[in-house]
């Protein structure tokens, strides 16, 4: 069962984040000497790395940057100085103000004109970098995501092709492994059977895929992601979700029908007690009267 923390507004939220991550970054270090972190993009991180990197409050003492590994759940396909970037944002709230090694720093390169391209650069990127920090396998150690109001998470739409994809032949496909009982999960694909790059539209290749290039749906624009099954590979993932506007999508993704195709944010529940759902008071609304909430289309 996922773990949910509901904080007073999005203040304290921001710091209760902060803390989370914090601790989970130190056990990650402690336990294998470094840590391997994947950050969301959007605008409620925000204020959480503003946080990390103030050294008026304790996180930023806490955290020994020199250790950290860090990658991105996807990208708008602008380059990093571009106002929309998601490592952009991510790099003057707190990057600006710590000292990551910059070759440790694995941001996708959202400049690069094919969409396509920048997927496959970014399979590569992620390898290179899992290698780099000393894994031998491909799992994140903290997945920091948000939620969009249509319950998309990453660059995972509603209706996503991804969604419907069959990672190996004869596997279930993520909409269909949710559902079912963590237990069933362990056969989950090794690092070898995973490839570098899916691109929606092309064929198959029955082997496993970590990137993707997607088109927003309503935004008309492409944004590169970690697909389903690279994203659900992590030992913690943090959701953090603020405001009365992500409401329905939280109670759906969370407590709601099962339909992964129009609430994306379901996958999440193959990943069991690996998930914290950190929300405040006012995108936690509709999970408290047990109202399922709505996906996509309703
Ligand atoms: C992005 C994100 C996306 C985001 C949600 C929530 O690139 O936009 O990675 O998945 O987390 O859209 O965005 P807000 O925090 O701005 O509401």
């Amino acid at each position: 069962m996922a773990q949910l923390t509901v904080a007073d507004d999005e203040g304290a939220l921001a710091r209760s984040a902060a803390e989370r991550l914090t601790t989970l970054i130190e056990r990650s270090i402690a336990a294998t000497g470094n840590a391997v972190v994947s950050l969301t993009g959007g605008s409620t991180p925000r204020r959480l790395y503003a946080l990390l990197g103030d050294e008026a409050h304790p996180w930023r003492e806490r955290i020994d940057w020199a250790r950290l590994h860090l990658f991105w759940g996807d990208e708008r396909c602008v380059p990093p100085d571009h106002p929309a970037s998601n490592f952009g944002m991510a790099r003057s709230a707190l990057l600006d103000r710590v000292s990551v090694p910059s070759s440790q720093i694995h941001r996708m390169r959202g400049e690069i004109a094919d969409a396509r391209h920048a997927a496959e650069d970014y399979g590569g990127e992620l390898r290179a970098g899992f290698a780099a920090a000393g894994r031998a396998d491909l799992t994140f150690d903290v997945m920091l995501l948000g939620l969009g109001e249509d319950a998309h998470v990453a660059s995972i739409f509603p209706g996503s092709e991804l969604l419907r994809r069959r990672p190996l032949e004869g596997r279930p496909t993520e909409a269909e492994l949710v559902g079912r009982p963590e237990a069933e999960l362990v056969g989950r694909p090794t690092d070898a059977d995973r490839v570098e790059v899916g691109v929606v539209g092309r064929p198959f290749t029955g082997r496993h895929e970590l990137t993707a290039a997607v088109l927003a749906p309503d935004l008309k624009t492409w944004r590169i992601t970690l697909t389903p099954s690279a994203l659900l590979d992590a030992r913690a993932i943090v959701m953090l979700v603020a405001g009365a506007r992500k409401a329905a999508a939280v109670g759906a993704a969370i407590d709601g029908p099962l339909d992964v195709a129009r609430c994306p944010a379901q996958l999440l529940r193959q990943a069991g007690d690996r998930v914290e759902w950190m929300l405040d008071g006012e995108a936690a609304a509709e999970i408290r009267t047990g109202n399922s909430g709505k996906c996509a289309g309703d």
